[in-house]
């Protein structure tokens, strides 16, 4: 016990007492986010579809005030026109040939306060041109298809780098502003497309029909996606939005399919305004004014307002039910719970099953080639050795001659030998000396 009193006293332990003050930090998330965001910039891919003529480079260009398509060598049509075409066709235009669908790409960016958009306008040149249009959506549902699969690939890759993002954010679906009701094309396509991408129908060229019409025209549109049980991108509701936001976007909701107008040019209004809008002898169409138009809502729901929820609905939904409908035909099981997409060993799962199956068949593929290879090798081997059995059998048929003959030639010499010898006088003598 004195050893132990030897032993230098341990200091006392104190409890160091802070003050927790309750701010942890994490509100400045949002801020963080938009820091990064600000600086990887967005994008956004938009589809076009609809008939020729139905204004849709002239909308794209007014959504993004940007002359992404050169309109100056278009062909005006105005509204007179538009209802003539029909009839104005001569009847030998419709043998001409099938016009066939063109996906044609066209990008830009475009940045406002700092921040970048990448836009990419995918338009689907030709849609419901010809004149038997059955089928006509395949390219743009295979369109649609491939940047699941490029996007799929990416992931699936053992190293991963940023994935760029091809997939089709939305698609803009022009509706020809007959005033009746959809056409059984229209329909088709959306029944073909509205499971894969976020569908946004528009009324075209909407100055071309009155208000009580556009009103009819919308309900009449509607009982029919209803009937057609056709699902459209709607602007999503959150617990947390006040009562501005919920507004704003039933407000929104109630205008779809938004009936638009566009236009780059500037008129002036008797006001003394200078508007991007149409002038008509009996007023002006402000495109940027909502009593006129749909426009706003248009623009409100893809830029302002909800680009980062067609974004992500792409990724969440569309895109996962793409993928387990991929995996599905593969013929992995998988089980189909609630929050599937959002369960990362789940994923996992799915991703190694998906990269295994991926696995296997490189192999098949690879034992295939390799069999093909060695059943080639084989039949070279086994002719080369035939060849060399015949060349062994014909050097040894020369040698056997060779020597036949050879032993020809001995036997006569020794023949001629026996006979010089008995001939010679020598062996006479030596005969005669015998005898
Ligand atoms: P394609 O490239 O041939 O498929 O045509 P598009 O659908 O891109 O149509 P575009 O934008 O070239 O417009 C065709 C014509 O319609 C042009 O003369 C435009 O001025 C006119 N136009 C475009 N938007 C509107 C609109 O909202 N109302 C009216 N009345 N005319 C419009």
């Amino acid at each position: 016990s004195n050893e132990r009193q030897v032993l230098p006293d341990q200091p006392d332990l104190k409890v160091i007492q802070r003050k927790i003050t309750g701010y942890v930090g994490f509100a400045n998330l949002p801020k963080q986010w938009h820091r990064r965001s600000i600086r990887n910039g967005f994008n956004l891919n938009l589809l076009c579809v609809g008939q020729k003529g139905l204004g849709k480079s002239t909308l794209i260009n007014t959504l993004f005030n940007k002359d992404l398509y050169d309109l100056s060598e278009r062909p005006v049509t105005e509204m007179a026109d538009l209802k003539l075409e029909d009839g104005v066709n001569p009847p030998e235009q419709l043998e001409e040939e099938q016009p066939t669908i063109k996906i044609e790409t066209v990008s830009t960016e475009i940045e406002e306060n700092g921040v970048r958009l990448t836009l990419n306008v995918v338009d689907a040149q030709g849609f419901g041109d010809a004149i038997d249009n059955t089928d006509s959506w395949n390219p743009i549902v295979d369109e649609i298809n491939s940047r699941f699969d490029q996007y799929l690939d990416a992931e699936n890759k053992i190293e991963r780098t940023v994935i760029t993002d091809n997939r089709i954010h939305a698609c803009l679906y022009f509706i020809e502003p007959t005033g009746h009701c959809l056409s059984p094309l229209d329909i088709e396509f959306f029944r073909a497309v509205h499971e894969k991408c976020n569908l946004i129908p528009v009324i075209a060229k909407s100055d071309i029909l009155t208000d009580e019409e556009i009103e009819k025209f919308k309900v009449t549109i509607k009982d029919q996606l209803n009937e057609a049980e056709i699902k459209l991108f709607e602007p999503p509701k959150y617990l947390i939005d006040d009562e501005e936001t919920t507004n704003r976007s039933d407000k929104l909701h109630s205008k779809i399919p938004f009936a638009v107008v566009g236009s780059t040019s500037d008129v002036s209004t008797p006001d003394g305004r200078v508007v991007r809008g149409r002038a008509y002898p009996w007023g002006i169409i402000e495109v940027d004014n909502e009593a006129h138009s749909d426009f706003v809502y248009l623009r409100d729901l893809l830029v302002r307002q909800y680009l980062e929820e067609l974004r992500e609905r792409t990724s969440n939904i569309l895109y996962e039910n793409y993928r387990s409908e991929k995996l599905k035909n593969l013929g992995i099981k998988q089980d189909n719970s609630v929050f599937r997409e959002f369960d990362p060993d789940l994923r996992q799962k799915e991703e190694k099953q998906l990269h295994e199956a991926k696995l296997a068949k490189l192999e098949a593929e690879m034992k295939a080639v390799f069999q093909q290879k060695v059943n080639e090798k084989e039949k070279k081997l086994q002719k080369s050795e035939a060849e060399l059995f015949a060349r062994h059998k014909e050097m040894k048929d020369k040698l056997t001659k060779q020597l036949k003959a050879l032993e020809d030639k001995k036997h006569q010499l020794e023949m001629s030998l026996v006979n010089q010898s008995a001939n010679s006088p020598v062996q006479t003598k030596k005969k005669g000396f015998l005898r």
